[in-house]
């Protein structure tokens, strides 16, 4: 188990900005764990990677995760089918900062072919640094790993 262990995964669409980003998240010396795509040749389902990543935070819930998918969207909607996770997709400094701060996300969602490199490095450096506010988000925060 490790703060420091980021686990990354897209399909096809994703491809190019997940090698992107987890050789700049290499380079900041996180323990970067990547499930693939390792090619935008074949095309991917994206919940089969999304369901790869779940499982690997299911046994090490101090890890965190990025997906990344055309828009994000496929990728957020597989990602939160698991009580143990809170996938949010964001597309701006303002979206990633309360995703941390109001929903403790662990996992990052972005579009490979909606936000740029650049924007995704902010996001990402964002999303890895941002403690959670706790106070009156804590409640509702446990109520979203309780609902049936
Ligand atoms: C793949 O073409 C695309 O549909 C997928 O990457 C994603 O954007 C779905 O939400």
């Amino acid at each position: 188990m490790s703060d420091n262990k980021i686990v990354i995964a897209s399909d096809h669409a994703g491809y190019l900005l997940k090698k992107q980003l987890s050789d700049y998240l290499k380079s900041l010396n996180y323990d970067v764990l990547d499930l693939g795509v390792d090619t935008d040749a074949v095309s991917t389902d994206y919940p089969l990677k999304a369901q790869d990543l779940a499982y690997i935070l299911k046994d090490d819930p101090k890890a965190r995760g990025i997906l990344i998918c055309g828009t994000g969207i496929g990728m957020s909607i597989a990602i939160n089918r698991y009580p143990f996770i809170r996938g949010a997709l964001a597309y701006d400094k303002q979206t990633a900062l309360l995703a941390r701060q109001h929903n403790n996300a662990n996992v990052l969602c972005l579009g490979g072919r909606t936000t740029n490199f650049d924007t995704a490095k902010e996001l990402t450096d964002i999303f890895l640094t941002t403690p959670f506010d706790g106070g009156r988000h804590e409640k509702r925060v446990l109520e979203l790993g309780e609902m049936k």
